[in-house]
């Protein structure tokens, strides 16, 4: 699924429209795609959303959506108009949800002469542990409820997932090549983990099998994003020519 020559998306957590196009403006040559979370989308709305697409890079809307599924069909055709190229939405929320979140995408995207926003599951929650887990009732080994979750997405026809560096790997081998993997928790090399516990370079994040890789603070705390982010997709670019 590697289809964009820049698997970048860097993460604009910032919760004004002004703040989040003057970051997208500044990294948009270096990067695939610009990633926006609930922070901005509650503060900022879809008009925000609008603002940052006009910057002409594809988005990815993270709203990790979780309801019943007349409601995330719902909420589903209410962003696809706003072109989005990525949603994400809760495997846990079952496999009809997930379906009716696919049939809406195509049938809002198809009525609109838009191309389909490719549809992510989230699994596990990197701030999970075995404990939080067991706590809801669920699997409490981190690595068997990813996989049962992604298989469960893929199942649901959903084009891949959202997950943890240390995940790449067996999920790549699990779900094998076309399934789509979205990666956060990126730190090139020598750059501070931050809040992260286990994070990748972007480029053994490659190596693993990952698809796209959402990088944030690395380039928006930087003295110079744009300098950032064009190192990193330098680097990305020699280890794949
Ligand atoms: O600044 P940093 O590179 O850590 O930003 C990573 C982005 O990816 C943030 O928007 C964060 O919410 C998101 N994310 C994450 N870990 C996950 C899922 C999403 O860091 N497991």
């Amino acid at each position: 699924m590697t289809d964009l020559p820049n698997p970048i998306f860097c993460a604009l957590d910032t919760p004004t429209t002004a703040g989040a196009v003057e970051l997208g403006r500044t990294v948009a040559p270096h990067v695939g795609g610009l990633k926006l979370g609930l922070e901005f989308f509650m503060a900022a709305g879809p008009a925000g959303v609008r603002a940052v697409a006009e910057i002409g890079r594809p988005v990815f809307l993270d709203l990790k959506l979780h309801d019943i599924p007349n409601t995330v069909a719902g909420a589903i055709r209410s962003v696809v108009p706003l072109a989005p190229a990525f949603i994400t939405l809760h495997a846990s929320g079952g496999p009809a949800m997930m379906r009716a979140a696919l049939d809406a995408a195509h049938e809002t995207a198809a009525s609109a002469n838009l191309a389909r926003p490719r549809l992510l599951g989230v699994t596990v929650l990197t701030s999970l542990d075995a404990e939080d887990l067991s706590a809801v009732g669920q699997d409490d080994e981190v690595a068997r409820q990813v996989g049962r979750l992604a298989t469960l997405a893929r199942a649901a026809g959903l084009d891949g997932v959202v997950c943890a560096p240390g995940e790449i790997a067996r999920l790549r081998a699990q779900m094998g090549p076309e399934f789509g993997l979205m990666v956060p928790g990126i730190r090139p090399a020598g750059a501070g983990a931050d809040d992260q516990k286990r994070v990748m370079t972007p480029q053994q994040a490659m190596a693993a099998g990952a698809d796209h890789l959402v990088i944030g603070r690395p380039i928006t705390r930087a003295a110079d994003p744009a300098e950032a982010a064009r190192h990193i997709a330098e680097s990305l670019r020699h280890d794949h020519p």
